[in-house]
């Protein structure tokens, strides 16, 4: 699996993965990415620094996206969908906020949530949804979407 942004590591490192499993995490801050690796890397754990909306996706089964959309401009999430199409990686399991009406556009590196079953998006009723909400945040969902949903989504 690829988990990007991957953040600090710091609900995932509970996670009990199955013998053999295989995690890139990614993230632009090299800081973050430099503790990571300090503390957690091992054979199947590794940590890169990435931006996933211009860098090159490893190929995986997965790419998971929590909570990675919301700085980012319209433009930037549709250059992610690009790169996550481009690495022939098969599904895709992104933070979407269904509560959310209208899709503002923001400059990356400001806040907002966004639906991507709206436009500018567009993407297809999610293939399964994982309910996301930590005690006292907002409620949103974690949708999986295949490659071929998001090559349709964007080529439109
Ligand atoms: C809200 S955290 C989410 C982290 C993690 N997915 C989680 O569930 O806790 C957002 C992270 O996105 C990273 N980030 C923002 N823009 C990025 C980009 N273009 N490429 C990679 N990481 C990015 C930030 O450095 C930050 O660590």
């Amino acid at each position: 699996m690829f988990d990007a942004p991957c953040g600090d590591f710091n609900w995932m490192r509970m996670m009990k993965f199955q013998e053999g499993f295989h995690y890139i995490g990614g993230d632009i801050v090299d800081d973050i990415i430099a503790g990571c690796n300090s503390k957690y890397a091992t054979s199947s754990l590794e940590f890169i620094v990435l931006d996933f909306t211009r860098d090159k996706h490893p190929k995986t089964d997965l790419w998971l996206c929590r909570d990675g959309l919301l700085h980012l401009s319209n433009s930037s999430i549709m250059h992610a969908f690009i790169k996550f199409v481009e690495s022939g990686t098969e599904y895709c399991l992104v933070t979407q906020y269904n509560n959310v009406k209208i899709n503002v556009d923001i400059a990356t590196g400001l806040t907002r949530h966004v639906n991507l079953l709206l436009p500018p998006f567009r993407l297809p009723p999610p293939r399964a949804r994982l309910q996301d909400r930590p005690v006292g945040e907002e409620q949103r969902e974690l949708g999986l979407w295949s490659r071929a949903d998001i090559a349709n989504a964007i080529a439109g």
